[in-house]
């Protein structure tokens, strides 16, 4: 029996490396980027509000040098105009809001069918979050052009334009951009300014920035699958969790560990050089392993709106020289693309339905994952990120609906799953009496790409409990195993504020 349970806690242990993160805890407040110092390393300087102690004229050369051939805020309306003008069919601008200092944070949708609400997936795009770090707002100019001159000449091209709803939002910070500071117009630190899982600050609505604002209500308007944020500083893809619940710099996966350390290793592999990075394997990092921060903008994506968000770190010096731009749009062009790709070419996705033909708002879940979507409220429509070549018990529940589930091994690429869920009349229509262990899914080797297999619902829920029972055992018996345990000796990792 205890074998029995033991092994079973083996195959089960991943699905709670979530829980199995916070453990062992030993409280500390000091150590955290939390109070967001400034840090300097490897030579290289991190710049900041009181980055410039030096005069006044110098600070204004210095300034001047630093915007030589990077676009102003109304050169980046112009060129987001010419590329509308350009692809007027393919592309549209809108507004999100205003900055502090009454900016427009002004966006562009890239869709085959702009404006228009449908079941594709939507990607946003997100550069310039921090004023001093504007290597993003150019590449996402470069990127809106590289579409429009090559939709229906490149592939990969034609595939985002013509199954994804691309928003960019070039700059999220233009009042810090003008003003050469890391963040806005009030001084704070944009990705600070969130509402945060563990502690509850920035909770008042009302003393929220307004760009934070925009962002909050821009996320509520559009069901964005994916997304990225583009930073500088450092050249590594990160993915949540970025905080800790104690502060402490650690590992702390989400319940889609496995599914954000594949986005993040396809943008770092996609790069001309991420995967190569020293200091980061296979350039990709869990936030709270680097530097926890509190307040960020990626954990609220993933918490709050279904939306699975990386920030990439897509330059080592957060202003260089603007004669190097080209070269970094050529190093970040294929995983920009791929990353937005990925939306439609890997997971699974499909369309929940009512037997009766409806389209269905239903949730979507992964079995042995604590995470769930919602499907799209007018056309059922969901997509669903996963790591490819693994297994999985995808559930479509709605209430006054019996759930249904579907067994599907996924490779490479997508696979397409549609429910057809059936009313609940009656929780006890049918005694069928299975055993249970065939409740789960069953995968054996020659099982072909994908099986779809339905289930009635009441057999689902005796394995479900079975399962949380079995889960429940197995964290026991863990905690148990790593307190007799040495705990790693900590690896001593550089400080900074990206
Ligand atoms: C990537 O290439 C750039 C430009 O050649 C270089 O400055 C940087 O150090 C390289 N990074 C890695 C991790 O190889
Ligand atoms: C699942 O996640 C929710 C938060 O989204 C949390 O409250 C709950 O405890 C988690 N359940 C498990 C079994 O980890
Ligand atoms: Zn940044």
């Amino acid at each position: 029996m205890i074998f029995s349970l033991l092994f079973l806690c083996l195959n089960l242990s991943s699905l709670f490396r979530f829980s199995s993160g916070r453990g062992a805890a030993i409280r500390s407040y000091n150590q955290s980027g939390y109070d967001d110092k400034i840090y300097g390393h490897s030579g290289r300087r991190l710049y900041s509000d009181n980055d410039f102690q030096m005069s006044e004229e110098d600070y204004n050369a210095r300034l001047e040098k630093l915007a030589q051939g990077y676009m102003s805020n109304s050169d980046l309306e112009k060129a987001m105009q010419e590329v509308n003008s350009r692809c007027p069919n393919i592309s549209r601008i809108y507004s999100i809001g205003k900055s502090a200092l009454g900016v427009p944070l002004l966006a562009m949708e890239i869709s085959d069918s702009p404006g228009k609400i449908d079941a594709e997936p939507s990607f946003k795009f997100v550069g310039n979050v921090h004023g001093n770090e504007p290597v993003g707002r150019e590449l996402l100019l470069l990127l809106a052009n590289w579409l429009c001159d090559n939709y229906l000449k490149d592939s990969l091209a034609t595939t985002i334009v013509d199954g994804v709803h691309l928003h960019i939002l070039p700059s999220m910070n233009p009042d810090g951009y003008a003003l050469r500071r890391r963040g806005n117009a009030n001084h704070i630190d944009l990705n600070r300014d969130f509402p945060d899982q563990f502690f509850p600050m920035n909770d008042d609505m009302d003393l929220r920035q307004p760009e934070t604002k925009a962002m909050l209500n821009w996320m509520e308007d559009i069901h964005f699958t994916a997304s990225a944020t583009l930073h500088g500083g450092a050249l590594v893809a990160n993915y949540p969790w970025d905080g800790t619940e104690d502060k402490k710099r650690d590992y702390f996966g989400c319940p889609d560990d496995k599914t954000f350390r594949f986005l993040a290793s396809l943008y770092s592999r996609s790069h001309y050089n991420m995967s190569l990075s020293k200091e980061f394997p296979d350039g990709i990092t869990n936030g709270a392993f680097w530097y926890p921060i509190y307040g960020g903008m990626q954990d609220w994506n993933y918490i709050h709106s279904g939306c699975f968000e990386l920030t990439l770190e897509i330059s080592d010096d957060k202003w260089p020289d603007a004669s190097e731009l080209p070269t970094i749009w050529d190093y970040n062009r294929m995983s920009m693309l791929n990353l937005v790709g990925s939306v439609i070419k890997t997971g699974i996705h499909g369309r929940v339905f009512s037997s009766d033909g409806k389209p269905l708002p239903a949730s979507i879940a992964i079995r042995g994952i604590n995470y769930t979507i919602a499907a799209g409220k007018k056309f059922g429509e969901y997509y669903r990120l996963l790591a490819p070549g693994e297994k999985y018990e995808v559930i479509a529940s709605m209430p006054g609906y019996r759930l249904k589930r579907a067994c599907v091994i996924l490779g490479e690429g997508a696979a397409t799953v549609d429910f057809v869920l059936d009313p609940d009349t009656s929780s006890t229509l049918n005694g069928s009496s299975r055993v249970l262990e065939d409740a789960g899914c069953y995968f054996d080797s020659k099982t072909s790409l994908q099986v779809v297999d339905f289930l009635p619902a009441t057999q689902l829920e005796i394995s479900l409990l079975l399962f949380v029972m079995l889960g429940f055992l197995c964290l026991l018996m863990q905690r148990r195993a790593r307190r007799n345990q040495k705990q790693m000796p900590a690896v001593p990792r550089r400080a900074a504020v990206i």
